[in-house]
């Protein structure tokens, strides 16, 4: 195994388990609507290609990329748009779909601002769910994959410093290899 594994927290069967039981719940709650479904880059994209695939209503995709202002300080909720989406959401039936809900900043300001835009429903998805970390009160994905404990995961999707994002499960990594020493 790769030394940077500490151990492995969700294996990749457990997450095709799971990612189609959540498809299977999304194609049922959406029976008769089209589903606008809303990446959020960069770490959701993983998740959200194996979720898609598997939801059975009719489903359009598109994207949106966004940075919350300072580092791994608190940032009080400041978050940029680098990226918005291509297509209007006016109307239609929107699930953003997330690899993890940490302090819930970057989905209170997303959930702000899209409805801003009035979709027919604004719904969320999200693989894992670290609720110990939330600061943001109030704040449920309607649809969570895993609630998971307060450690340092990375794969499918998830990285530390932009790497481990193309493991196809999730890990813990060892503390050496986030805290330099
Ligand atoms: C991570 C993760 C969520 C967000 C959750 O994204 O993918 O989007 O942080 O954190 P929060 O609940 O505390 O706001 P990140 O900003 O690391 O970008 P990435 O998706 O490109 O890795
Ligand atoms: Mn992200
Ligand atoms: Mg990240």
């Amino acid at each position: 195994m790769d030394d940077f594994i500490d151990k492995i927290l969700i294996s990749q069967e457990e997450i095709e388990t799971r990612v189609n039981e959540l498809a299977k719940q999304i194609s049922k709650d959406y029976v008769g609507k089209e589903i606008r479904a809303i990446g959020i880059l960069r770490g959701a994209f993983i998740f959200m290609s194996d979720l898609i695939r598997n939801i059975s209503v009719p489903l359009s995709v598109d994207f949106m990329s966004i940075s919350s202002y300072g580092d791994d300080s608190e940032s009080g909720g400041v978050i940029r748009i680098l990226k918005d989406l291509d297509k209007p959401i006016h109307n239609k039936h929107v699930l953003i779909i997330e690899d993890i809900v940490d302090t819930g900043l970057t989905l209170q300001h997303l959930k702000e601002v899209l409805a801003i835009r009035e979709p027919a429903s604004l719904r969320v998805c999200a693989l894992l769910d670290k609720k110990e970390r939330r600061i943001v009160n109030n704040l449920e994905a309607e649809y969570t994959g895993f609630v998971i404990p307060d450690q340092f995961v990375v794969g499918y999707g998830l990285d530390y410093a932009e790497k481990y994002r193309n493991y196809p499960f999730i890990f813990v990594l060892k503390s050496k290899y986030y805290q330099g020493i």
